[in-house]
């Protein structure tokens, strides 16, 4: 089989890569060694920025997310058992986010795709890239019980942080810049209505708890647990109590989170890494096989969208006009957003978790950058464009 764009990963960078190839004629084929269900279920990111929400509707996938979607125009921090607004619209000539769930933006761009788009395989498994560095890159995987190639004349690695297109790069070529952090999150998702209209981020001795949403009547919420952590010992009822002691208000005694059955728990451990560049030759990263990103923020999934936003303009431009600068320029244009993010994630990581080392000095800085958000507009803008997210120029 041949293709011009050999896609690895059908997570939501390589469907929605497929999907704006598709919208500007250039023929591809993804290959995800999951199955549909799987990839649709997978729990993770909940929070869109502008910008993502803006392609997905150019794209043509923004129907449901229009109606099921919810704006949101800022979070609530709390921190010394008080709580602070942050107004986004206010703060940044009106740019707000959305929740609409991962699982949600996968299982729309995979209908589309399936409905009109070129091939996406399932239970495709990539062992490798070969040729590189050659004009006729050939991708090797597994379907179907049979060891078969893919030859592309571009191939873009999708396949996430444990994904094989990395090693594509060789490794004198490639630099990592990581970070790990002495802390997890304990995620779970329960059949309980948010006890508030916006996402709640809270500092407190206890640790960093995060309140979010999946619709009116399913919460999504965080706890920080020590690394290694087992959800089997937190039982349902540890859970509620702990998240409800790290969210306590000093002004409102009675706040409590509204209860309900647990349908989902899980440990996720927390990295920085970037690995430069993202191209080599004629094949390219994009996403968590290139960058990862601590969750407090929610940049993952949009930093995921912004590349495959750069790279499609790229293929594009180069289909209409035989120029390859764009495509040249991809792994410095994205590599500027991504350190911002990277900066922007530990920021938020670093402010609001309880690092068990932390002296009370820390902890004293902690406090007091918080308090500089709610009492600074330029500190509180500075939040705000970030979480927001910044804007996606019409060349980049
Ligand atoms: P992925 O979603 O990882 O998709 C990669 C795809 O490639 C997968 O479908 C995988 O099955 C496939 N693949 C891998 N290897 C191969 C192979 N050899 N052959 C073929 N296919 C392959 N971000 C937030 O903003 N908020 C969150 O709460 C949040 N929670 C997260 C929880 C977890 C456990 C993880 C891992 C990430 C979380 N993120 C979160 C980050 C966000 O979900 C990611 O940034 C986003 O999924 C990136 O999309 P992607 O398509 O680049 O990678
Ligand atoms: C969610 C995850 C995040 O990491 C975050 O900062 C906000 C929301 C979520 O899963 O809803």
């Amino acid at each position: 089989m041949h293709t011009t764009v050999g896609i690895i990963g059908g997570g939501p960078s390589g469907l929605l890569l497929a999907r704006l190839l598709h919208n500007a004629g250039i023929d591809s084929v993804v290959l995800e060694s999951r199955d549909r269900a799987y990839v649709e279920q997978r729990q993770r990111a909940g929070i869109l920025e502008q910008a993502t929400v803006d392609v997905l509707r150019d794209a043509g996938a923004g129907e449901r997310l229009d109606r099921e979607g919810m704006p949101h125009d800022g979070i609530e921090l709390r921190y010394g058992r008080r709580a602070h607004r942050v107004d986004f619209p206010a703060l940044t000539g009106g740019r707000r986010v959305w929740v609409y769930a991962q699982t949600e933006v996968v299982k729309d761009l995979v209908a589309l795709q399936l409905a009109d788009g070129g091939p996406l395989l399932f239970e495709a498994e990539v062992h490798g890239v070969e040729g590189a560095d050659t004009d006729r890159p050939v991708i090797r995987y597994t379907h179907e019980g049979r060891e078969q190639t893919l030859t592309c004349d571009y191939v873009v690695g999708c396949d996430g942080f444990h994904g094989v297109a990395r090693n594509a790069v060789p490794e004198g070529v490639r630099t990592t810049y990581e970070r790990t952090y002495p802390y997890s999150w304990l995620g779970i998702l329960a059949d309980a209505p948010p006890v508030y209209e916006e996402l709640i981020y809270a500092h407190s001795e206890r640790g960093f708890a995060l309140a979010s949403m999946r619709s009116e009547s399913v919460s999504r919420l965080y706890l920080q647990v020590p690394n290694g952590t087992d959800p089997a010992d937190w039982p349902d009822e540890r859970i509620w109590d702990e998240l409800d002691a790290r969210f306590a208000l000093d002004a409102n005694p009675e706040w409590r989170l509204k209860r309900g059955t647990v349908t989902s728990k899980a440990v996720l451990p927390m990295r920085s890494h970037v690995t430069e560049p993202m191209r080599y030759g004629r094949v390219f990263l994009a996403g968590d096989a290139a960058h990862i990103v601590p969750p407090t923020g929610a940049k993952g999934l949009n930093l995921a969208a912004a590349d495959v936003i750069v790279l499609a303009r790229a293929f594009a431009h180069l289909k209409d006009t035989g120029s390859a600068d764009l495509l040249d320029a991809y792994s410095d244009t994205c590599l500027r957003r991504v350190w911002r993010a990277e900066h922007f994630s530990y920021f938020m990581t670093t402010t609001l978790h309880a690092d068990p080392e932390q002296s009370p000095f820390e902890t004293k800085l902690q406090l007091s950058q918080l308090d500089r958000v709610a009492t600074s507009e330029h500190a509180a803008a500075e939040l705000a464009e970030n979480y927001t997210g910044l804007p996606l120029g019409p060349a980049n």
